[in-house]
């Protein structure tokens, strides 16, 4: 368990973000917009390719930890999700501040269960086609995976995903705070 936790851990804290705008020389993508290491802020740089890479990614690296537990510690891809989902929220190499899990969180989902990660995907690219708006979409999503989990996953998965999205929640509160004043940015505004 410890095992599959700290390869989970160590994949989802790559702060692909940070990295990619550094090496792209964007920056420093944590003195720009919101300050999130995502792609979303990435966006904003105007960088369009090191945004698309830095959400793939993402993704990637959750997916990668769950694929990578089922081969060296079956039975514990649980815990390597959850653990690749809160590297990437709590780096240590950042003090901690990492990102919002959105695109993470997808990555986990393909991996424990693959419809999951397709009904997540869906809701978050509709919501985003429909609102414009990267938070909003992402919050929606987060909040169908647990509920999705209950008709299409298995028992043993509710639990650490409705922790995951009460998480990506709290990560959001000033974007929920800025959606309730009707200030949050769409896609393409700064
Ligand atoms: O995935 C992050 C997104 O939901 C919000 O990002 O930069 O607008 O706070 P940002």
């Amino acid at each position: 368990m410890g095992s599959a936790a700290l390869l989970g851990y160590l994949l989802g804290s790559i702060p692909f973000g940070l990295l990619l705008t550094k090496l792209g020389g964007a920056g420093d993508i944590r003195d720009i917009g919101s300050g999130n290491i995502g792609a979303t802020n990435v966006l904003r740089t105007g960088r369009k390719g090191l945004a698309a890479l830095t959400l793939l990614l993402d993704l990637l690296k959750g997916l990668a930890a769950v694929l990578i537990a089922r081969q060296l510690f079956p039975g514990f891809e649980v815990f390597a999700a959850v653990s690749a989902f809160f590297g990437h929220l709590y780096p240590v190499w950042l003090g901690f501040k990492g990102g919002k899990g959105v695109a993470t969180y997808a990555g986990i989902l393909f991996g424990l269960n693959w419809p999951l990660g397709l009904i997540y995907g869906a809701v978050w690219i509709s919501m985003l086609l429909l609102t414009r708006i990267s938070s909003l979409s992402g919050l929606i999503a987060a909040a169908a995976a647990p509920l999705a989990a209950v008709f299409f996953g298995s028992v043993t998965i509710v639990i650490p995903l409705v922790a995951c999205s009460l998480i990506v929640f709290w990560k959001h509160r000033e974007n929920i705070q800025r959606l309730m004043a009707g200030t949050e940015p769409r896609i393409g505004q700064k």
